[in-house]
């Protein structure tokens, strides 16, 4: 069996609140000792296992944190929105609109191209310390375009996701009920053995209630699991459908009402925060302490998409979380590690306890409120995954 050990780390953070009572589970002076790909002993860095380990690797005193686990990305696409983001800086709406662009330009770029594309975005995830990413379809909305783009995301991770119901392309804009059918029959068909995961953006301009569940039925008929946009554009039923359908996560829940807390709060469905969106798209940030209060799990993460969010630095979203949302740094973090391991219904990753996934970044600072604290700084100075160092 390989070992590492990574010792003399000044801060550890666990996500296992039966080390000190907290959500984030601190342990001060700390060691992890990895066991092929796993965490195989976690305890103060004096008790740490002696004798013959093959690397041994020093912290010098920083802090360590579990890996990022980024549960909502949009990574298969081709072309340039940033002329759209001056023009929004300037005072035009964010609509589902310019969806459509990024459709043509990626129905025209090679796969080779879409694949490159997609590699970047992952390796840039990677290096600022994301460990798990899910990606999405839904930018291709033809049959052979949806295939493609699932057959490049399973290249990177399990959690793919099918999301031909990102809008109705507009070769169906008078033929809505043609898209719906295509989506769910031969589409769905076609990707569902590189998906797992089924979305719906259920939302002004995108798809309605009715829409919605018939889509999140068809493909849980064919084994996919639902997850949902909701509520990104304007208040409606996306929070009530996701958790009628036990959704592993709603998503964006940017509007939300006491109604809606009350059926998350009584549900196993997380409420995913997307803040890169709102940045953005300059809206109203959510008030996620109204969440958070009533217990809810709450999951943070990037939205990494060409149009509403060109994002996946999860630090960076963390420090919007804690600025514009009245996230406290713990509870920024713990959302974006152990939170969207929630988000994905994963019970190996998220957390540095014994059996877990050894998915973690050394930092080069002392705390982790330096992440919220020293916005912009890049502070991830190594990053481990499956117990291979990957930075
Ligand atoms: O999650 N909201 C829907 N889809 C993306 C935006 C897509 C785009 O503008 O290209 C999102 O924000
Ligand atoms: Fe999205």
């Amino acid at each position: 069996m390989s070992h590492t050990l990574i010792t003399n780390i000044g801060l550890l953070v666990t996500n296992d609140a039966s080390r000190d009572g907290t959500p984030l589970g601190l342990v001060h002076d700390a060691a992890i000792l990895i066991g092929d790909g796993k965490i195989e002993w976690v305890g103060s860095n004096a008790e740490a296992p002696k004798g013959e380990i093959p690397e041994v690797v020093d912290a010098h005193k920083m802090c360590v944190i579990p890996g990022f686990v980024d549960s909502h990305n949009h990574l298969i696409f081709a072309g340039d929105r940033s002329a759209e983001f001056s023009a929004r800086m300037k005072g035009e709406k964010y609509t589902a609109g310019g969806i459509n662009y990024t459709v043509g330009q990626t129905r025209s770029a090679a796969t080779e191209a879409l694949k490159a594309n997609a590699g970047r975005l992952v390796g840039e995830a990677h290096a600022s310390g994301t460990t798990t990413l899910e990606i999405k379809s839904g930018y291709g909305l033809t049959i052979d375009d949806e295939v493609r783009s699932l057959e490049i995301a399973a290249n990177f991770t399990d959690e793919t996701t099918f999301l031909g119901a990102h809008i109705v392309p507009s070769e169906f804009a008078n033929s809505p009920e043609d898209y719906l059918s295509l989506v769910t029959g031969p589409m769905l068909d076609g990707v569902v053995s590189n998906a797992k995961w089924i979305d719906v953006f259920s939302d002004r301009g995108a798809f309605n209630p009715d829409q919605t569940r018939r889509i999140l039925a068809a493909g849980i008929a064919k084994g996919l699991r639902p997850r949902l946009h909701a509520n990104q554009l304007e208040q409606g039923e996306g929070i009530a459908i996701g958790v009628e359908f036990d959704a592993a996560s709603v998503d964006h829940i940017s509007h939300f009402t006491d109604a809606d807390i009350g059926l998350l709060a009584g549900s196993n469905t997380v409420a995913t925060f997307l803040p890169g969106a709102e940045f953005s798209t300059r809206s109203n940030y959510p008030d996620a302490r109204r969440m958070l209060e009533a217990g809810i799990t709450v999951a943070l993460a990037s939205d990494c998409n060409p149009g509403s969010s060109f994002t996946n630095n999860m630090s960076f979203i963390i420090a919007l979380a804690v600025r514009e949302m009245f996230f406290s740094p713990e509870q920024a973090l713990w959302s974006a590690t152990a939170g969207g391991a929630a988000a994905l219904r994963r019970g190996d990753i998220g957390a540095l306890t014994q059996g877990m996934n050894a998915d973690f970044s050394i930092l080069s600072s002392p705390s982790y409120i330096h992440l919220a604290y020293r916005p912009g700084v890049n502070q991830i100075e190594q990053v481990w995954r499956n117990g291979k160092r990957i930075k």
